[in-house]
């Protein structure tokens, strides 16, 4: 079976100063994929999802994405058709659910600035869209109830949700998640899980950056390991877990399906 390839990374590196936090890395993601990326505190796994969306410029390689290599500009990247949530959640806390997710829509409505001052039909059009959309992710996501909270005022596991949410607005054909489960409890995470799997159902494919080994291995059809900025292995559970430089680098720490071998939920 032939997959489409959605994201081709080529030879991505990020230097700061002397540190090379991302090394020659490549990686792709195929349409309909659930891809892991593991590795140890401080491997370089935030900064290559950084890398990939226009956050940092990388230092060297390319990223493309549908055969086209992408501008290193968030939101030119988010209108190619990649989404992301952060690790330290970026909400605006003094809004509502629903607007959080009406934020993550504006991308994708064509009515500029000047139709929004005047108020228009097409203005009034869009924006009746624009919220049906938002209220149908948050059904989606399981939080419709809560649709006028405060974001703030939401548990933790709830404004990890919200994040899915309005990623999931600006309708991407790839999530990029980074550590969806941190801080939620066993039960959350499984929702969570199930969470994913839906997404991709919806056919957005999806890389995800967690430590919960076991989040990891129900999921995703192949899984990266970064170790000191370079991808040192990548493949299924078992060719993942039995190769002796991942076990080297997690410090004996086991696979065993146990959860998470690191202890920072929140960073
Ligand atoms: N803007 C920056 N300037 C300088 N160094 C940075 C910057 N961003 C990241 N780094 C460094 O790059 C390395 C990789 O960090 P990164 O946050 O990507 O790791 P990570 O794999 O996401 O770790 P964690 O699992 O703890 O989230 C670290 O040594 C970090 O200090
Ligand atoms: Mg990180």
């Amino acid at each position: 079976m032939t997959t489409t390839t959605l994201l081709d990374v080529r030879g991505v590196t990020m230097r700061f100063g002397g540190l090379t936090a991302v090394n020659q890395v490549d990686l792709t993601v195929g349409q309909g994929e659930i891809i892991g990326l593991i590795g140890p505190n401080g491997a370089g796994k935030t900064t290559f999802f950084n890398c990939l969306t226009g956050l940092y410029v990388p230092t060297e390689g390319t990223v493309s994405y549908r055969g086209t290599i992408l501008p290193p500009k968030p939101h030119l990247v988010t209108r190619a058709g990649i989404a992301r949530t952060f690790q330290n959640i970026r909400l605006f806390a003094n809004m509502t659910v629903l607007e959080n997710v009406l934020v993550g829509r504006h991308t994708r409505t064509r009515e500029g600035l000047l139709s929004a001052v005047l108020r228009g039909p097409g203005y009034r059009r869009a924006e009746a869209e624009s919220r049906e959309k938002a209220m149908e992710l948050l059904e989606f996501t399981g939080l419709a109830a809560k649709a006028d909270h405060l974001s703030r005022n939401l548990p933790y596991g709830e404004q990890r949700k919200l994040e899915i949410a309005r990623a999931l607005a600006s309708d991407p054909g790839l999530l990029l998640l980074d550590e969806p489960t941190a801080g939620m409890n066993p039960q959350e995470t499984r929702a969570a899980e199930e969470l994913v799997f839906a997404i991709r159902d919806r056919g957005i494919s999806v890389l995800v950056i967690e430590h919960d080994m076991r989040f990891i291995f129900n999921l995703c059809d192949r899984t990266a390991v970064l170790v000191q900025g370079q991808k040192i292995v990548e493949g299924d559970r078992e060719t993942v877990q039995s190769d002796e430089r991942v076990i080297t680098a997690y410090l004996g720490a086991p696979f065993d399906g146990t959860g998470s071998t690191a202890s920072e939920a929140e960073k």
